[in-house]
């Protein structure tokens, strides 16, 4: 976009976590307890990334997908809206020698890729900072970076609880979920995740993949408030 016009969302605003604090940058690694490098590496292993391959990670955070991907020989573009998460995510990085990676500090609304379009376009716990609108745009700017045939791969927080149950659902996962202080992200975590950020509903976020050119491959909800989504460009 050559110019920005004044009705575009300002996505470098932080909205709920502020990952622009340092405390929050430097505690993430130790709260998202799920997100280890062998994770990451049996991921990889399953969406078929290896040597040769060009990846785009949108809301790297502390890039721990972005490194596992440079490590199994791809070529990365990490980006990310915070430049306190890009701080720590490039010596996180050159800690580990995974060299063939990129930062950009931009995100889903602001990022132009410059180089061929990519095999692969990964975006974990990132995609909810959008509110539903901004999400459409963000997927079809997704689709226009990707190669015919490319891959997407959308996990998030997403709900597929029943609409009227959404009292009890939010409720009981909270519950189920925090952690005391200092062991994870806690029930204000939580609590101020469903208040100001934007996760939606499952059908939504579906119709939207299938509307924005993407054919949904795979997708699983291991439980009422998470989605893993694997799409191809059509
Ligand atoms: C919860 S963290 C997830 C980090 C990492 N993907 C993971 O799975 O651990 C969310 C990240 O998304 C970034 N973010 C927020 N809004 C964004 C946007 N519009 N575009 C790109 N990244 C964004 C935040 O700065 C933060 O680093």
């Amino acid at each position: 976009m050559t110019m920005i016009p004044g009705w575009y969302y300002d996505e470098l605003q932080q909205i709920g976590v502020d990952f622009e604090d340092a405390a929050q940058v430097q505690s993430y690694d130790r709260k998202q307890t799920s997100n280890t490098p062998e994770v990451n590496q049996a991921l990889i292993q399953r969406l078929g990334i290896s040597k040769g391959h060009t990846v785009i990670e949108i809301g790297t955070g502390t890039a721990t997908f972005a490194i596992e991907a440079a490590v199994a020989g791809a070529y990365v573009y990490a980006v990310d809206v915070s430049d306190a998460m890009l701080s720590y995510a490039r010596h996180k990085a050159s800690a580990a020698n995974a060299e063939n990676i990129e930062f950009y500090r931009a995100g889903f609304l602001t990022y132009e890729h410059q180089g061929e379009p990519v095999d692969y376009i990964v975006t974990k716990f990132a995609f909810h900072h959008l509110p539903d609108f901004w999400k459409m745009v963000g997927l079809l700017r997704m689709q226009s970076m990707l190669k015919p045939g490319g891959v997407l791969y959308l996990r998030d927080v997403v709900f597929s609880f029943k609409p009227n149950e959404y009292c009890s659902s939010i409720d009981a996962w909270i519950n189920r979920v925090a952690k005391p202080a200092g062991e994870g992200f806690t029930k204000a975590d939580f609590e101020m995740h469903v208040r100001e950020e934007n996760s939606t509903f499952a059908w939504i976020l579906e119709s939207m993949l299938t509307r924005s050119g993407f054919e949904i491959i795979e997708k699983d909800y291991p439980t009422t408030e998470y989605a893993e989504y694997i799409c191809q460009k059509r």
